[in-house]
């Protein structure tokens, strides 16, 4: 087997998880609580183990970051970060948004990016350096230049009350000042929503790696810029936060965070 993974492996590896998902569709899904709102399905453990399983077999020494099995070691320069079912809330509702989200990163740099979305069958994808597309077709970000002309996403934390980054005051501010602001609850599909230019910006205080790795390449692909909330660049780093957005808007929505936390 070769050392590196193609888009097309990994395209392939989501479309396949994404039928696994699809499969217990009206099925019973044995919920689990995690935490109090923070649920895990037998599809949330059937994709990833099918992942896991692929991505073993395929390359044995790389290091995989997966929601349901957290850490597997493996060398370094060959990392995978697997969400086998980001929306796992709005899935257990019958709520169909939701996505299967596979990053690779090759000595530190996302190299591939996968974000399948199994109800509408939309697979956004990236490779570094070749550009992004959504079933084969190139995407780009917004043009908007105006907050009062953006559509924006985000996400909450699970133990949203009481936390100092729950997230609600820039929620207010941004309601304020946008055209409106959607809170679609699967932050992989929120990121590649900017990367199609469905909606212009995406932030988000508390997230994980698997959650925006492959979504955040895909959206730098598509010409857009991803930086965790204090404007860093090195948006995986931890703790994981996120500010996608087009050139333009991604500027105007760090002056805001700013100024909601007290800084300006
Ligand atoms: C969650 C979703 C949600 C986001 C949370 C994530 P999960 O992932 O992406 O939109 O707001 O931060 O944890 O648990 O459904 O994979
Ligand atoms: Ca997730
Ligand atoms: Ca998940």
């Amino acid at each position: 087997m070769v050392e590196k993974p193609t888009l097309e492996y990994v395209n392939e590896l989501a479309a396949e998880a994404a039928a696994i998902v699809q499969g217990f569709v009206g099925e019973d899904l044995n919920i689990q609580h995690k935490g109090r709102t923070d649920l895990v399905t037998r599809a949330d453990h059937a994709s990833e183990e099918y992942l896991i399983s692929r991505i073993r077999e395929d390359f044995p020494d790389h290091a995989i970051n997966a929601e349901e099995a957290g850490k597997l070691a493996g060398t370094p320069a060959h990392q995978w970060y697997i969400d086998p079912l980001d929306g796992t809330l709005n899935y257990a509702h019958g709520l169909p948004f939701y996505s299967i989200s596979i990053g690779y990163a090759y000595q530190g740099k996302m190299e591939l990016g996968v974000v399948y979305d199994p109800t509408r069958k939309e697979c956004f994808s990236a490779q570094n350096g070749k550009g992004a597309s959504l079933n084969g077709n190139p995407i780009h970000v917004s043009q908007n230049k105006d907050l009062i002309d953006c559509l924006l996403a985000t996400g909450f934390p699970k133990n949203i009350w009481g936390s100092p980054s729950d997230n609600t005051a820039n929620f207010v501010q941004f309601s304020k000042i946008t055209q409106s602001v959607r809170r679609l609850g699967s932050a992989a599909l929120d990121v590649v929503s900017v990367a199609a230019g469905r909606v212009d910006g995406f932030w988000e205080m508390t997230v994980n790696q698997w959650d925006i790795a492959a979504g955040g390449l895909i959206v730098r692909e598509a010409g857009g810029i991803v930086t965790n909330i204090f404007g860093e660049p090195g948006f995986l780093n931890e703790p994981v936060s996120i500010i996608a957005a087009n050139p333009v808007i991604h500027s105007k929505m760090l002056e805001v965070v700013k100024e909601v936390r007290g800084e300006k």
